[in-house]
């Protein structure tokens, strides 16, 4: 078990299998996870696979748990999107970290710039802000310059870049 928790923000890209799968793997290995999902993440669960991700921070559990088949091990904790007062958007709240999978453009430009307009923007930005460890995975193809100027800017403020490239 490990009590200090890891942050796992999904934002609205394709591939959101690569959530689902790290979040099963995390729970498996009994890790405690802090999970928040962007807005536009409801959208692409709807588009992609015709699925309905709740709203509700219980029934999000209830439903995250169910897409990683994971039903006892390791502690989950869902937060709306909005929520910037939630315990993650503060550097007083100790985390192993934050991993952002899948890191969709527009969250990428949004760290780069520390927007920190919604829950999941905040939460990575407090990781840099602390020191704490960033990992961005990123989903788009082909990238743009801006994409990689972004993803560069991310890299000197000490993210780790780590795109999803299968075999
Ligand atoms: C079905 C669907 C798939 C998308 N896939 C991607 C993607 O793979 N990569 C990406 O950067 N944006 C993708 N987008 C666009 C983002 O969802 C959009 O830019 C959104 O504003 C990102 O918001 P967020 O970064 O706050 O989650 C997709 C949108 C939809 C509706």
């Amino acid at each position: 078990m490990y009590n200090i928790p890891l942050i796992l923000g999904v934002s609205g890209a394709s591939g959101l299998i690569y959530a689902v799968r790290a979040l099963k793997f995390l729970l498996d290995a009994d890790y405690t996870i802090e999970l928040v999902a962007s807005k536009s993440t409801y959208m692409v669960w709807q588009s992609e696979q015709n699925i309905r991700m709740p709203i509700e921070p219980d029934q999000q559990e209830q439903f995250w748990r169910q897409q990683a088949g994971v039903e006892v091990k390791g502690k989950l904790r869902c937060h709306p999107w909005g929520d910037v007062g939630a315990n993650i958007a503060s550097g007083s709240f100790r985390t192993l970290g934050m991993v952002v999978i899948p890191c969709s453009m527009g969250t990428v430009a949004k760290l780069a710039c520390g927007l920190s307009s919604d829950l999941l923007e905040r939460s990575a930005d407090v990781q840099l802000k602390e020191g704490r460890k960033l990992v961005i995975v990123p989903r788009e193809t082909p990238f743009s310059l801006i994409h990689l100027r972004n993803l560069t800017a991310l890299a000197e403020a000490g993210a780790r870049i780590v795109p999803a490239i299968p075999a």
